[in-house]
């Protein structure tokens, strides 16, 4: 009777455990869709690791990550992935000025930085009028410490007497105060934008075809504590640049109010920051030059990241900011530049965090009809200042080109890279030589315009991302129709790129790989194996390679791809 029991607890015991095991493998091949594509022998080989894991395998921990699985050298699996466009339709347009840049304000602060930002610089107009029509948005932390002094005698010789930290202030962009839980304020930072500095950025501005868009000091205030803004210093500005027919077509006022009681011990309301750019808009209609410019706002840090963002941004929109401002204006930064590290560059989950980000700014403007377009007015890598060795680096460009794909498919309006200048996120290194940003974000200008499209690939594989796009077509002379898909291969090896949709047809390939052999950390870029190098103050051509048939595209590395003959309705 005893023994009778037992035996039948056992075997109560084994079936259970053998449910158990089943269903865990079952709903392992079930639930990721990254493995339903294996071959059934090699969803047994990948569900065999699950059975009997051996934490020492290799293959067992790649399997907790399905998409870095390695097929065994005698597998027949491949790295090929057909890419296929929906071409039925597109939901939106990007315009030419999609890809814009930035310059913090701080550049007129210190007057060091200052003359090696040479605007007479051959060098530096070429590498700047090769990137227009863009805008360029002068503002930041320091533009709330701006004073607009067009008679000042300010040395631009000298560094800037009124600079006694050694903080640069520049690093103090989009939330690094906020995240260091800094404390201290920093009241006596104010200085000074001479008239001679104003002219020699809006001469080069309209010398190389960038749109300014001006970001006004929201710290001058009427009546210190319940006051609203005073437009005074910015009337100086509108009348000083009128009388020289400077074209300025977008303004802002402020910088990131979310964080400024955090880092500046004050507070300023969204429903007081609606009046506020009110009150600027009002200003800009006393001048016919600049009565049409456009006014973007709230200016508030990374939505997804920062809770206090986020309200403030559905405060603002509520508060009736959403009908005085064009656009709901915001900042992005995946991480904080002192702890990044270069593998984050190139993780998947950290570049999801984008998707996050626009779906919760859509979210928010989709809750406040009339519901405005986005702009995403300051937007890098790493907050406070880049991360050092990395951010100037080839690996930049997974976040950049991802972020770009990502807005263009978000129908954002226009995505600001912080910075063209100065910093360790910057396209350009102090001496004016272009980081590899520089070329990625110049063959996005040349390639991408018009209509987005919609790309997937099958197998589906998160190391692998794919965005199309009508082509431009006016560069490269390509004909009407014509498609450009542009891709991320995250993976440590190489992929094949299938196209069967467009079988047959000439291609012209656009791909990028690190310039010399630090990999990833480059600070080379080549293009089709060409690294790419400045003649002088020339641009070095960036010519397609012809190509037919599956493209073999390189381990961690990202490129255009067009399809000149595609004749896509949509792109015609
Ligand atoms: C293409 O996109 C349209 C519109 O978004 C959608 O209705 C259609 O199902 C898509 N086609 C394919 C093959 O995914
Ligand atoms: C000003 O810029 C120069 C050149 O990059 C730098 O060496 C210096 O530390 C900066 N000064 C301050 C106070 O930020
Ligand atoms: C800095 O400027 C603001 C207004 O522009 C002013 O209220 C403040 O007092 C100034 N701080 C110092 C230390 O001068
Ligand atoms: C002012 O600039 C615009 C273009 O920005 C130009 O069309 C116009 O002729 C200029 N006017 C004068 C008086 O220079
Ligand atoms: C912040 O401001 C309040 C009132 O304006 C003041 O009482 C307080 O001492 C300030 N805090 C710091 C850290 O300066
Ligand atoms: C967007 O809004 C929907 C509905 O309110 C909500 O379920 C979803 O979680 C939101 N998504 C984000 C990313 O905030
Ligand atoms: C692209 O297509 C996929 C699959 O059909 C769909 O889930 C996704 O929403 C589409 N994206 C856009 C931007 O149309
Ligand atoms: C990967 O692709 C690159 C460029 O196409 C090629 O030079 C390299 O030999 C390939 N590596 C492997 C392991 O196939």
């Amino acid at each position: 009777m005893h023994h009778h029991k037992r035996f039948w607890r056992k075997i109560l015991v084994l079936g259970l455990s053998m449910i158990i095991i089943v269903c865990t493998a079952e709903d392992f091949l079930k639930g990721d869709s990254n493995l339903k594509w294996l071959p059934v022998a090699q969803r047994r080989q990948v569900s065999s690791f699950v059975l009997k894991p051996r934490i020492t395998d290799l293959r067992y921990v790649m399997s907790r990550r399905p998409d870095v699985i390695v097929p065994s050298k005698n597998s027949a699996m491949k790295w090929k992935f057909n890419i296929h466009l929906n071409v039925s339709k597109s939901a939106y347009e990007t315009s030419m000025t999609f890809l814009s840049l930035c310059i913090a304000s701080s550049i007129f602060r210190n007057t060091t930085e200052w003359i090696h930002f040479n605007t007479g610089s051959q060098k530096l107009q070429n590498l700047a009028a090769a990137l227009s029509p863009a805008n360029l948005r002068l503002g930041g932390t320091a533009a709330d410490f701006l004073t607009f002094d067009p008679y000042s005698k300010k040395d631009d010789s000298a560094s800037s007497p009124d600079i006694t930290d050694k903080d640069d202030f520049f690093m103090l962009d989009a939330g690094l105060l906020w995240d260091a839980g800094f404390s201290k304020l920093h009241d006596s930072t104010n200085y000074t934008m001479t008239g001679k500095q104003w002219d020699s950025i809006t001469t080069f501005a309209q010398k190389v075809g960038w749109d300014l868009m001006f970001d006004f000091n929201l710290f001058k205030w009427h009546r210190w504590q319940e006051g609203l803004w005073d437009p005074s210093n910015a009337e100086l500005l509108l009348k000083y640049s009128a009388e020289r027919n400077v074209s300025i077509p977008a303004f802002q006022l402020g910088n990131e109010p979310n964080s400024f009681k955090h880092n500046f011990n004050l507070s300023i309301a969204p429903e007081t920051l609606a009046k506020d750019l009110q009150l600027l808009r009002d200003t800009l209609a006393k001048f016919p030059q600049y009565s049409q410019s456009s006014v973007f706002g709230p200016e508030v840090t990374s939505i997804s990241r920062h809770v206090g963002a986020r309200k403030y941004m559905d405060q603002f929109l509520k508060d009736g900011g959403n009908k005085v401002v064009d656009a709901a204006s915001w900042h992005h930064y995946y991480l904080d530049g002192r702890t990044a590290t270069v593998e984050q560059f190139m993780d998947p989950k950290v570049l999801d965090g984008m998707k996050t980000e626009l779906q919760t700014a859509l979210n928010l403007t989709g809750q406040s009809p009339p519901v405005l377009p986005l702009r995403l007015t300051e937007t890098s890598s790493c907050y406070g200042g880049g991360a050092p060795g990395i951010s100037d680096r080839f690996v930049a460009g997974f976040m950049w080109l991802d972020k770009l794909g990502l807005c263009a498919q978000a129908g954002v309006t226009a995505v600001f890279r912080q910075t063209f200048y100065r910093g360790n996120y910057a396209l350009l290194s102090v001496d004016l030589d272009p980081n590899p940003d520089y070329y990625l974000s110049l063959l996005y200008k040349r390639l991408i315009l018009g209509p987005v499209l919609n790309a997937t690939f099958e197998p589906s594989i998160s190391h692998l991302r794919v965005y199309a796009h009508c082509v431009r077509r006016d560069f490269y002379n390509y004909p009407q129709g014509a498609v450009v898909l542009y891709y991320l291969n995250l993976r440590d090896s190489n992929v094949t790129l299938t196209l069967d949709q467009f079988e047959g047809q000439s291609l012209d390939l656009f791909l990028l790989s690190p310039g010399d052999g630090a990999g990833p950390l480059s600070k080379l870029v080549k293009l089709n194996g060409q690294t790419l190098t400045m003649q002088g103050p020339e641009l070095p051509p960036l010519n397609p390679s012809p190509h037919k048939g599956d493209i073999s595209v390189s381990a961690q590395s990202f490129g255009f791809i067009v399809v000149p003959n595609a004749q896509v309705k949509v792109c015609s």
